[in-house]
């Protein structure tokens, strides 16, 4: 096959949702039309469950379900799919966010019931930013569910995205009868004793004024599918894939997950319009994924779940070219050669070392400690990727030695633990105190447990009073001097030596903003 075939059949994406609504159960149904898995349960949840077990506990369960989970491959029509895994916490949503740049398209689920929920939005928020394709699929549609008209509106209106439904369900709940695919014209008939088998009865409906689909769901449930797919044409335009393609519309599926209902005709229709690997930015150049010389970047570091061996595995998502097993790459950042004798890929569960790899894969290096997320490899040119942000944390605390004898274990693994992306540390302009910044606060107890168990060090925590941090700038050095010299109890400096503004409240926060207009405040910053 050629560079371009490989290419062309590759499909890499993630499935997103607000915790509950479906994602770790649609996944598993993918897999399972894939042949990636053969029984239901095989995809475990990767959720932290509050309860019997401490919540260390359950944190270290998660990070080993997410080594196994973090990519899961399948081959399916001749395609290649690549499906990354997202943490099911919210508190480690910034993973999420930076798996997100490793990927051309995504599927959105929302939970009919509940509609579009917080998690939902920030997540969208990203791929908004990054102009990612996305899907929705509506799941749950075996309970009682909100007016499909209304979620419509609804994930338009707080998605913030134009949407076209490609398919549409007739009532939900108990009386939920199957979904009607509007560009297939047929009629999904939902049995409830079809519980958990792979094929739902598809009947042919040509025209819907035919008595036959009365007979299927009855002449009520008839009469108003097909006022609803006369409303569905006169208020939606036809669908248009560039403008999905272009991140401007969002084709809606409706399906219940558990059930394996609609699942199918949302891969049929995913493997047909959603993209292979795109063009990627670059600090100089896009880069094509056709380029001959392989470029790719490390978007996730995996730390070993023994302590007893320290290595990590940093995830390479190829943008261009064939890697290769065994062959000189340029580590950008530290001008270094490097070349990977046991590279994996990752089939569902299977984890195996490959010989070559191409654009839209993901990549598992073996690192010694040598990664940062947002390292470049080349075959010799000096290119750094963009858009690999980190966001704005929103908890702080300062972090402090509780064993004097082991500063040099705890400077390491903090050093480590921020390489990989667990937090941010900022350094105090006043102080000189280290503040850790995070997304959730579950990532301070992460933090601590794996200090003391992979790093032998010992941290503890003191409160710090901070609303937001967000990096400045501004090419007024005047108007820069005078705000770091007025703020200088609440400036810190970020890892790299930018300028972080550490604002107390909101209220201080839109009065910097509204008093220095010529800084700039950024509410992400990249790598
Ligand atoms: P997540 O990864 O997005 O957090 O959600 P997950 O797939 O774990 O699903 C959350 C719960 O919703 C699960 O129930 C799952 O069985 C249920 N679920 C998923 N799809 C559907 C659907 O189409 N209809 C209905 N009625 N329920 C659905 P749970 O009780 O939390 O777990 P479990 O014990 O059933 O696994």
């Amino acid at each position: 096959m050629t560079l371009q075939e490989e290419i062309t059949r590759r499909r890499t994406f993630a499935v997103i949702a607000h915790p509950d609504a479906g994602k770790t159960t649609l996944t598993e149904k993918l897999l399972l039309f894939g042949g990636a898995i053969h029984v239901a349960g095989a995809v475990k949840s990767n959720k932290i469950k509050k309860g019997a077990t401490s919540d260390f506990m359950e944190i270290e369960r998660q990070r080993g379900i997410s080594v196994a989970t973090s990519v899961m491959g399948f081959e399916y029509q001749g395609r290649k799919i690549n499906i990354l895994d997202t943490p099911g916490h919210e508190d480690f949503a910034e993973d999420t966010y930076r798996t997100l740049t490793a990927v051309d398209s995504v599927i959105i689920v929302i939970d009919g019931a509940k509609g579009v929920e917080s998690q939902t939005r920030k997540l969208m928020d990203v791929c908004r930013m990054r102009q990612t394709p996305v899907i929705v699929f509506v799941n749950k549609l075996d309970r009682p569910c909100k007016d499909p008209f209304d979620l419509l509106d609804e994930i338009e209106k707080e998605l913030r995205i134009r949407v076209r439904p490609l398919s549409f369900p007739i009532s939900s709940g108990d009386t939920f009868k199957g979904v009607y695919n509007i560009y297939e014209k047929n009629l999904t008939l939902f049995t409830s004793d079809e519980r958990q088998t792979a094929d739902a009865s598809t009947v042919e409906i040509n025209d819907l004024a035919s008595p036959e689909l009365d007979e299927y769901i009855s002449e009520r449930y008839a009469k108003q599918l097909r006022e609803d797919t006369e409303l569905v044409e006169g208020v939606y335009d036809a669908f248009d894939r560039d403008a999905y393609l272009r991140a401007e519309l969002a084709p809606v599926f409706f399906g219940s997950a558990v059930n394996n209902f609609g699942v199918k005709e949302l891969l049929e229709c995913f493997i047909r319009i959603a993209p292979s690997p795109r063009p990627a930015p670059t600090e100089t150049r896009i880069v094509e994924p056709a380029e001959e010389k392989m470029t790719g970047f490390v978007f996730k570091i995996h730390a070993n779940m023994d302590p007893n061996h320290r290595d990590r595995i940093a995830f390479l998502k190829i943008c261009s070219g064939t890697f290769e097993r065994n062959k000189n790459f340029l580590h950008v950042r530290s001008g270094k050669q490097m070349k990977f004798s046991s590279p994996t890929a990752f089939m569902a569960e299977k984890k195996s070392i490959i010989d070559f790899a191409y654009p839209g894969d993901i990549v598992g290096l073996h690192d010694t400690g040598n990664f940062k997320i947002g390292d470049t490899f080349t075959e010799g040119e000096k290119l750094k990727f963009t858009g690999i942000p980190s966001f704005a944390p929103e908890q702080f605390r300062y972090i402090e030695n509780a064993d004097p004898l082991k500063f040099k274990q705890l400077a390491k693994g903090i050093d480590q633990l921020m390489d990989e992306g667990v937090a941010q540390l900022f350094t105090s302009s006043l102080n000189g105190r280290k503040i850790i910044g995070t997304v959730g606060a579950l990532q301070f107890e992460v933090i601590e447990y794996r200090l003391a168990h992979e790093y032998n060090a010992a941290c503890r925590w003191e409160p710090i009073s901070i609303y937001k941090a967000c990096w400045i700038e501004s090419d007024n050095a005047e108007q820069l001097a005078d705000f770091k010299r007025r703020k200088h109890t609440n400036m810190a400096i970020d890892k790299h030596g930018r300028d972080v503004f550490l604002a107390d409240t909101s209220y201080a926060l839109a009065l910097a903003q509204e008093n220095f207009k010529d800084i700039r405040f950024y509410f992400t910053s990249e790598f």
